[in-house]
């Protein structure tokens, strides 16, 4: 998991000014709206003693711890009110918690987990099709069991759709299958690419007649880490768009959320039809990567044997490993081993003008370690 992104965290409709508990990258979370409406998001520790912030109470802008009512302000994080010490008592200045950036955007509140200055930051992927009266759009969110890159080669990959998807290939049937040399492309946050599929037609009674001649060209764009658009261009003329956004709850869980925008049969009553297909397609793809050995995507190639359908996927693994050199990889081990010991924070933007955090950043992987495991390999 890697710090130094946008993540969703939440639907903008779910957040209100009860306080709402999440976890995203192993580390907890509390959001809520504050009394004109914005919504914040802070590191769940109280520093004062370690209290869960989300069980406490939204105070106009601030939030309330539930042990000892100090309360924290949503934009900053800065303790506003220790009780105890009486109306004038002097704050400290280490009494504050990490607050983060957060942005609403295509009706989810994405928050930006990490330090980085703003001019830095991946920008949110964008919807070009958002408002464009020609397409309509759905939005479908799901939890799986499952680790957040297995989650995303497996967005990324042109190679198990003819397998995974029944109604989309021929499940390898056709004695001239093959994928084609894919032509990767990179841009500066993500990778991917566009094939050419034979493809049957649509089996669903509703979707029938979209294709045309059996042949799609379809493909997808990794954004950031967690984000990747997914072109289905059933004919020259009907396409489907669906834009992910995955979120790493822990290592073990991942949310997604998956907004697919049409040209075609935009008519609300198609709605329905439309997400109860795309969820049969999600679950299709569930069953295999919930299942896959090691649980974990493999730490070196070698364990595998990758073949040249696979490019898009190596290219998608090196860009993680030029975020790992930053220093934005999350070291899970070392956090979940000192865990009950230590209450860990990411870090937020505060911590490059600001000194005095009580809580110790999340531990990462630093440069010296990814240098060690290239001179291992
Ligand atoms: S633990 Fe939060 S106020 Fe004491
Ligand atoms: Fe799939």
């Amino acid at each position: 998991m890697y710090m130094n992104f946008w993540y969703v965290a939440a639907e903008g409709r779910e957040l209100t000014d009860k306080p709402m508990h999440l976890k995203m990258l192993g580390q907890d979370f509390v959001l809520f709206r504050d009394s004109k409406g914005a919504a914040h998001c802070l590191s769940n520790t109280c520093v004062h003693r370690g209290a869960s912030l989300a069980h406490g109470k939204v105070k106009g802008d601030n939030i309330e711890c539930p042990y000892h009512g100090w309360q924290f302000g949503g934009a900053d994080g800065v303790c506003a009110k220790i009780p105890s010490l009486g109306k004038d008592g002097k704050i400290p200045a280490r009494a504050k918690v990490d607050s983060y950036p957060v942005q609403e955007k295509y009706g989810l509140a994405f928050c930006f987990l990490g330090d980085l200055p703003e001019a830095e930051r991946v920008p949110i992927m964008d919807i070009e099709e958002w408002n464009d009266p020609k397409w309509r759009f759905t939005t479908l969110a799901y939890d799986w069991r499952a680790d957040w890159q297995r989650a995303m080669e497996n967005s990324l990959d042109p190679a198990h759709t003819e397998f995974v998807h029944p109604s989309m290939g021929y499940q390898g049937g056709r004695e001239d299958y093959n994928v084609p040399d894919l032509d990767v492309v990179e841009h500066a946050w993500g990778v991917g690419t566009m094939t050419k599929f034979v493809s049957p037609d649509l089996p669903h009674e509703k979707m029938k007649g979209l294709k045309g001649e059996g042949q799609m060209e379809a493909g997808s764009t990794t954004w950031g880490i967690g984000q990747s658009v997914t072109k289905l261009h059933f004919s020259p003329v009907t396409w489907a768009h669906q834009y992910t956004f995955t979120t790493p709850v822990d290592e073990h869980h991942i949310k997604r959320w998956f907004l697919q925008g049409r040209n075609f049969r935009t008519d609300e009553a198609m709605d329905a039809p439309v997400n109860e297909r795309n969820m049969v397609v999600v679950d299709q793809d569930k069953q295999v990567v919930t299942r896959l050995e090691p649980f974990f995507t493999p730490a070196s190639h070698v364990e595998e044997v990758m073949v040249k359908a696979d490019a898009v996927i190596v290219r998608f693994r090196e860009k993680l490993k030029g975020y790992e050199a930053q220093g934005w990889r999350i070291d899970v081990e070392k956090a979940n081993a000192l865990r009950e010991n230590k209450a860990f924070a990411i870090p937020s933007p505060a911590r490059r003008t600001n000194k005095g955090w009580a809580l110790d950043p999340v531990p990462v992987f630093g440069p010296s370690a990814v240098a060690a495991q290239a001179a291992a390999e």
